[in-house]
C-alpha cells in the first residue's frame, strides 16, 4: 500500500478521524530529516505489521539553489528488527551525520509537553536534537562523548591494576573534557541565542490581560531558558567557555575516587539540564498545562526562526494535534504567528474548523481516511 501527497508551499491540513493515519504523515517527514521517528526507538516498528519493508521518498525543492533532490529511507525486516538505508538521488548514504538535517524539519507533538515535567534526560535530548539539525559536528560529538564515558565507567568498576587504571582513566578524561567542553558550549550558545525570541514568542502566543500566572491582570509572565550544569553547581561560579575543558578535566580527575564507589561519571553534560522558567520559578513544576504548551511551542518557533535565520530557508514545521490542544484565542494567536515565521507547515487535525487560519491565508485541506490521502481541497478564508 502507498500514499502520495504534494505538499504546498504554505499550510497543508491533514484531518480525519482517531487512528486515520494523520501522525504518520509527519512521522515520515520526520524520518527523512532526522533518520528517525518521534513515536519508536524500534524500526521495525515503523513497518507495516504484515509487511516486508516500508520507504518513505521525499522529493524536495531547493529556491536557492535552484535544484531538487531526492532523500528517501528505506527499512527492511531482519529478524525481530529492521535494517535502515538511507539515499540521496539513489546513492545510500551510509553515515547518520552525512544524512541528517539535509530535510530540516521542526515538530511538535502534544507528547512535547512531558519533555518541560520529565526527566533532565529527556531535555538534553530535546536540546541535542536543535543541535544535531545545525552541526553535523554535534551528532558526531556526542556519540564519541557517550562512548568514552561509558569507557571510563567501565574502568572505574574494573579491578585493574592502578597504575594501569589512573593511565586509561587520564586518557578517557582527557577526551571527555575536550568533547564535553564543546557539547557543553554549543548547549550553552543555542540557549542564549534563542532566549529573546522565545520569551517574545511566548507572550505572542500565550500572553494576554489575565493570564498572569499570579492571576488577575498584570503584566504577561516572563518565559526564560537556562542551562544548568552539575559543575558549575557544585564549584558555585560560572566556568567561562575557554576555561571549559580544563575545568573539566581537572574536575573528572578530582572525583575519580568519588566515581569509583558510585560507578559512574558525575560530572560532564551527560548530567547537565535545560531549566524552563516562568518569571524565576520552574515551569516542569509551575506552568499550567495551557502554559507547558505555549512555552514549547514558543521553544520550537524560536528554533524554527533561528534555523530560517541560518539557513536562509525555514525548515517544515510539523504540528501534531496542536489546535485541539490550545484555546480558540491561543489556537488563532499561534497560527497568526506561524503564518509570519513558518515557510511550509503541515498541521494535523481531526476536524478542519479546528484550524482557524487567519483571513487571507490558503491552506491546502487533505482528508485521511484509512491509511489513504484525499484530493487536495484549497481553502481561503476572506
Ligand atoms: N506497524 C504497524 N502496522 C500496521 N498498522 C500500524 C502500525 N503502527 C501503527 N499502526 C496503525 O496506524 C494507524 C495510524 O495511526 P496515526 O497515529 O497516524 O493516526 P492519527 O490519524 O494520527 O490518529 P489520532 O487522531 O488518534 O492521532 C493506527 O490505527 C495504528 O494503529
Ligand atoms: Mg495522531
Amino acid at each position: 500500500m502507498s500514499a502520495e501527497i504534494d505538499l504546498q508551499a504554505g499550510f497543508t491540513v491533514l484531518w480525519g478521524h482517531n487512528g486515520a493515519g494523520k501522525t504518520n504523515v509527519l512521522e515520515a517527514v520526520y524520518l527523512v530529516s532526522t533518520l528517525r521517528s518521534f513515536r519508536t526507538s524500534d524500526t521495525s516498528a515503523l513497518v507495516r505489521w504484515d509487511a516486508p519493508g516500508a520507504s518513505v521518498e521525499l522529493k524536495a525543492f531547493d529556491p536557492k539553489l535552484d535544484t531538487s533532490t531526492t532523500l528517501s529511507v528505506r527499512m527492511d525486516r531482519r529478524g525481530n528488527g529492521a535494517r535502515r538505508t538511507a539515499s540521496a538521488d539513489g546513492k545510500v548514504v551510509r553515515s547518520a551525520a552525512q544524512f541528517y538535517g539535509r530535510i530540516k524539519a521542526v515538530l511538535f507533538t502534544p507528547e512535547d509537553l512531558a519533555v518541560l515535567r520529565g526527566s533532565p534526560s529527556g531535555r538534553r535530548q530535546f536540546m541535542d536534537r536543535v543541535l544535531f539539525a545545525r552541526d553535523r559536528a554535534h551528532i558526531t560529538d556526542t556519540q564519541a562523548y557517550e562512548k568514552l564515558v561509558r569507557s571510563r565507567n567501565a574502568v572505574l568498576r574494573d579491578p585493574v591494576s592502578p597504575t594501569q587504571k589512573a593511565d586509561l582513566l587520564a586518557t578517557y578524561e582527557t577526551g571527555l573534557a575536550e568533547i564535553g567542553a564543546r557539547i557543553w558550549s554549543r548547549r550553552v550558545e543555542m540557549l542564549s541565542e534563542l532566549s529573546d525570541p522565545f520569551a517574545t514568542n511566548f507572550a505572542r502566543i500565550h500572553g494576554q490581560r489575565g493570564s498572569n500566572p499570579k492571576g488577575g491582570d498584570g503584566p504577561v509572565a516572563k518565559a526564560t531558558l537556562r542551562y544548568a550544569t552539575k559543575l558549575e553547581e557544585k564549584l558555585e561560579r560560572e566556568v567561562p567557555a575557554e576555561e571549559r575543558n580544563d575545568t573539566l578535566r581537572s574536575e573528572l580527575e578530582r572525583r575519580r575516587f568519588d566515581d569509583e564507589r558510585r560507578g559512574g561519571t558525575s560530572v560532564g553534560p551527560h548530567r547537565d539540564d535545560l531549566i524552563v522558567e516562568l518569571d524565576g520559578q520552574p515551569a516542569g513544576e509551575f506552568a499550567s498545562q495551557g502554559q507547558a504548551r505555549a512555552l514549547v511551542l514558543a521553544f520550537k518557533l524560536s528554533e524554527l526562526e533561528s534555523t530560517a535565520a541560518l539557513t536562509g530557508v525555514p525548515p517544515i514545521l510539523l504540528l501534531d494535534d496542536v489546535s485541539s490542544e490550545l484555546d480558540p484565542t491561543r489556537s488563532a494567536m499561534l497560527l497568526e504567528t506561524l503564518v509570519s515565521a513558518a515557510g511550509q507547515c503541515i498541521l494535523t487535525t481531526t476536524a478542519p474548523h479546528f484550524v482557524a487560519l487567519p483571513g487571507g491565508v490558503e491552506a491546502s485541506l487533505v482528508q485521511v481516511d484509512r491509511g489513504t490521502l484525499g484530493e487536495a481541497v484549497i481553502a481561503r478564508k476572506p
